[in-house]
């Protein structure tokens, strides 16, 4: 049956759209990913460009897929399908392979938090911080990693399969604040650290000499960021805000969902460097390693840190499924809309796949790392460059009359954010594009 002719779902309470939205914002994107792009890229230069990414990119950008799924009420490929003609139905596409490709490798690293949760109460966690390190390497790849993608995946495809996303709303409302409190509990724990200072200045004061040097790899690995960590470029804030009826105010859902997604990466931040600069490593030798290794010596040096380390990355772990499931959500949606495959035989049969393509990136963190890579500094930034110039460029009568519902009269704040859309934000993400793609051939 197609989507016209059954009845649409739709959030459950006024607020299931907005803890759905932080739900799938928060999660490895702010935990995991954002302390080593930070790390990778030099500093306070990235953190500069990431901001400036987030506010005047993201902002705009989210504002675009939440009226393109609430106007259209449909999945990425046929929101497309109905908002553009001839090529651009093709671009629901890019969302949906982008979304099984970052899926895959997103489940391996869900693994590693719930390894490193066990491991808090197994043995606890190396104060050591080369002896973390070797740790991390000896944890990461293997077998035991395998196993726990595909746990997570299981578990994954069960709360999709049968649709019980309601516990998410749940979920978020519990774990969003014990995040922000172990978060904000542990960046305290970090500024008592000998390295602190030292930290804070490579973290926040933003070096002009590398970004004057390294603005090529820093630009489009912050845009790139800024995507992922904001659920942008694959359709995710499309699909949740298709199932809307009801006129909310997008501009402000769009500022919380940021501010708690950006507030919490910050803190992240806040408790990684110290402690590497403590122990003498530095910020980028890590890599996709950085929080398990700068977290878990922290925590191993902390009375009750066992415990603390425990229940931080058990969070994150479900802090992770939610994301990965809005991620999932989406692939579905896809199938039983517009193929008009049933839900569960949907979900596994996306489940097994996810599996098998996650493989390789729990058997080796280079992988990973290419597949992160190319996910996210190209098909996210590409996805969202296309959907902006669709909306801003051809649409932009029905986008400034959709966001109108529910906030009201614009006036010259409709015609800002599509002049916004036009020419910067689409600048913007076609330089990183180019640069991100230079970078990768
Ligand atoms: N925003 C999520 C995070 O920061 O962990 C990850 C993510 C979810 C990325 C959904 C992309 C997406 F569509
Ligand atoms: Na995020």
């Amino acid at each position: 049956m197609s989507s016209v002719d059954s009845p649409r779902e739709s959030w459950a309470t006024r607020l299931g759209f907005i803890f759905a939205a932080v739900g799938s914002a928060v999660g490895l994107g702010n935990v995991w990913r954002f302390p080593f792009q930070v790390g990778q890229e030099g500093g306070g230069a990235f953190l500069l460009i990431y901001l400036l990414f987030i506010v005047l990119v993201g902002f705009p950008a989210m504002l675009v897929e939440f009226v393109a799924g609430r106007y259209t009420e449909r999945n990425p490929v046929g929101a497309l399908k109905q908002l553009g003609t001839g090529l651009w139905e093709y671009v629901g596409w890019i969302f949906v392979v982008t979304g099984f490709v970052i899926l895959s490798y997103y489940s391996v690293v869900a693994g590693w938090t719930i390894r490193y949760a066990v491991l808090g109460l197994q043995d606890g966690y190396l104060a050591d911080v080369e002896a973390a390190e070797a740790q991390f390497v000896s944890l990461a790849v293997g077998l035991e990693a395998i196993l726990l993608h595909a746990l997570f995946m299981a578990v994954v495809v069960t709360v999709v399969a049968f649709g019980v996303e309601r516990g998410i709303e749940l979920a978020v409302k519990v774990l969003v604040p014990a995040i922000i409190v172990i978060a904000v509990g542990m960046a305290i724990y970090a500024f008592t650290l000998e390295g602190a200072g030292e930290a804070y200045t490579y973290y926040l004061a933003p070096d002009l000499e590398v970004l004057a040097d390294d603005w090529r790899s820093i630009v489009p690995a912050a845009a790139g960021q800024a995507f992922f960590t904001l659920s942008l470029g694959m359709g995710v804030m499309l699909t949740y805000a298709s199932y809307l009826q009801e006129d909310r105010n997008l501009a402000t859902d769009s500022a919380i969902i940021i501010g708690f997604d950006t507030a919490i990466a910050f803190i992240v931040g806040l408790i990684v460097f110290p402690v590497l600069f403590t122990a003498g490593v530095d910020p980028a030798a890590p890599g996709p390693g950085a929080i398990f290794v700068s977290l878990a010596a922290a925590f191993g040096d902390l009375t009750l840190g066992w415990l603390v380390g425990a229940v931080f990355f058990a969070t994150v772990a479900v802090a992770a499924l939610s994301s990965a499931i809005s991620l999932l959500e989406v692939l579905v949606s896809y199938l039983i809309d517009e193929r008009g495959i049933g839900r569960v035989p949907a979900t596994v049969a996306l489940g097994g796949g996810l599996f098998v393509l996650g493989i390789p990136s729990a058997l080796d963190l280079v992988l990973l790392d290419l597949f992160d890579g190319f996910a996210d500094q190209i098909l996210l930034v590409l996805g969202g460059l296309l959907l902006s110039v669709l909306v801003g460029w051809r649409r932009s009568d029905l986008a400034i009359t959709e966001l109108e519902l529910g906030i009201g009269d614009l006036g010259p704040y409709g015609d800002a954010w599509i002049w916004a859309v036009r020419i910067p934000v689409i600048a913007a993400l076609l330089v990183a594009l180019t640069l991100g793609i230079l970078g990768y051939i």
